[in-house]
């Protein structure tokens, strides 16, 4: 296989409107693992560098082409106002275009296409010397799309769609995946030859073949060995049986390179997440964006983690974190929630219902129960009690609070920024710290405490406190 060579001339056509997915959102801007739809496609297609790469929009215009233009900034984007079919976008793209060497089309909603497959196709293509080249499969269930008709040499003679097809032609299951290869001066010659003749009455590219043919020139049909690859999305049903595929592909590949994935049916990983080989992922995991996960580290059950870094040998069990850093051997969870700018230090370690948000937690610190820490940023090796809340906000605005090295905060205490406690300091449990507490220190911001005697026996008299209190010993 020869990478990234030949190619001049790429059209990708995303002008459809996409009707039975029921949505407001664009068919080919919903995602797979990660990615929009006809991202996939610009991805398998970027390795084959085309000279010119055009994407036809129409439907949806105002959100698929600034889409586009992020996504492949060099591609040039040839709005289709009125649909009038797959060969009158192929007419508006190659509009201007210097029509040379070999030009390959394919459409923007089919995810499932490998760079694999389409260079093989292009390197057969080149070498058959062929004018057009379509990519078929052989469908289980080839309903609703174009049927290939081969000549009694095995040769491709034409394409038929399902709906002008007669009942024998129905019965091929030899069909066009809609990825196509032409000679670019063959192609031009013949697109405006076509004709809306037909029972939808639209431009078909696939009319070309034949057009191609009759000039005498040569047209070969290359059968796909995975015809998974070629699927198409229409609707929802779809969107969920690519997606289960991809994520299989994905998983695979990761496992191949040395990822335990316990359960590859419920664990997600998106196209852009990096694992490290000798990680573990356990089953309910949702890997998305730029993660980034180390050697040795172990993530899930039922983990979610949005754009975040894992350092190598950390774990993150049950806990959702987003846009977040969680350093080598740290441990995340169960249940705990990381939300955007948490950055969680070497070895230290947010645990049970915490809630962190913005905080730096710094090398072996630890915030083990039921906390929320928001705004702060914490030094290495200190403690904070169950409980604690960094009371952040005044109603009006977020303040910062600033905690040292080793500290100890107590259990329960409430931490109301801005504050600041001095290295090595201690706060007593259910403290309320308002003021900033010196290096070194105790602070103890709670009401001394009175015991009152023999209460119990004189106000609940006959109780069975008055009586557990009674044999103790205790007296009015
Ligand atoms: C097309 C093929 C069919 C093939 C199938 C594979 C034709 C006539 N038929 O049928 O042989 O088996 O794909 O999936 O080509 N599009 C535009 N502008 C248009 C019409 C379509 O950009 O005016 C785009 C669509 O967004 C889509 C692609 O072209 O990405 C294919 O169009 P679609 O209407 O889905 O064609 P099919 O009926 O699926
Ligand atoms: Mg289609």
């Amino acid at each position: 296989m020869t990478t990234g060579s030949g190619l001049d001339i790429a059209i990708v056509l995303a002008a459809g409107e996409g009707t039975r997915m029921k949505s407001s959102t664009s068919k080919v801007l919903h995602t797979i693992a990660g990615r929009s739809v006809v991202g996939h496609v610009l991805e398998a297609l970027k390795p084959l560098n085309p000279k010119d790469l055009r994407v036809v929009v129409g439907s949806s215009r105002e959100s698929v082409e600034p889409h586009i233009k992020e996504i492949a900034p060099n591609a040039t984007t040839v709005f289709q106002a009125e649909r009038k079919g797959t060969g009158h976008a192929v007419q508006l793209a190659l509009e201007g275009i210097q029509a040379q060497g070999s030009v390959l089309v394919l459409a923007g909603d089919t995810p499932l296409l490998t760079t694999f497959t389409l260079q093989e196709f292009l390197d057969v293509h080149l070498a058959s010397g062929s004018h057009v080249s379509v990519l078929t499969a052989q469908l289980p269930d080839p309903t609703g799309y174009g049927r290939i008709i081969r000549d009694e040499l095995g040769a491709i003679e034409r394409i038929v769609e399902q709906r002008d097809a007669t009942e024998e032609e129905q019965e091929i299951d030899e069909i066009n995946t809609g990825v196509y290869l032409f000679n670019a001066s063959a192609l031009v010659n013949s697109i405006h030859k076509i004709s809306n003749n037909n029972s939808q009455g639209e431009l078909y590219l696939t009319d070309v073949i034949a057009l191609i043919k009759a000039e005498s020139n040569k047209a070969s049909a290359v059968l796909s060995n995975d015809y998974t690859e070629t699927l198409g999305i229409n609707d929802r049903a779809q969107l969920a049986e690519c997606a289960s595929i991809m994520r299989d592909r994905i998983n695979d590949a990761h496992m191949r390179s040395g990822v335990a994935i316990i359960d590859p049916t419920t664990t997600w990983i998106d196209a852009t997440v990096k694992v490290a080989p000798d990680s573990t992922i356990h089953p309910g995991s949702w890997l998305q964006g730029t993660t980034s996960i180390g050697t040795r580290a172990v993530i899930g059950p039922r983990t979610t983690l949005k754009n975040v870094f894992v350092g190598e040998g950390a774990s993150v069990v049950e806990s959702n974190c987003t846009e977040s850093t969680i350093g080598a051997d740290a441990n995340i969870g169960p249940f705990s929630y990381l939300r955007a700018g948490s950055n969680v230090g070497v070895g230290a370690k947010v645990g049970a219902y915490v809630e962190v948000k913005n905080s730096t937690i710094g090398a072996g610190s630890k915030v083990p129960h039921l906390s929320y820490v928001g705004d702060a940023t914490i030094g290495t090796g200190s403690n904070i009690g169950a409980a604690t809340i960094f009371v952040n906000y005044d109603g009006v605005e977020k303040h910062q609070t600033i905690v040292g090295n080793e500290v100890r905060i107590g259990s329960d205490s409430m931490l109301v920024a801005p504050v600041s406690i001095g290295d090595g300091a201690y706060t007593a449990a259910g403290s309320v710290i308002t003021e900033d507490v010196p290096a070194g220190s105790i602070a103890v911001a709670r009401a001394k405490q009175r015991n009152i005697l023999g209460w119990v026996l004189r106000k609940r008299k006959g109780s069975s406190s008055d009586l557990a209190a009674r044999k103790a010993g205790a007296t009015d």
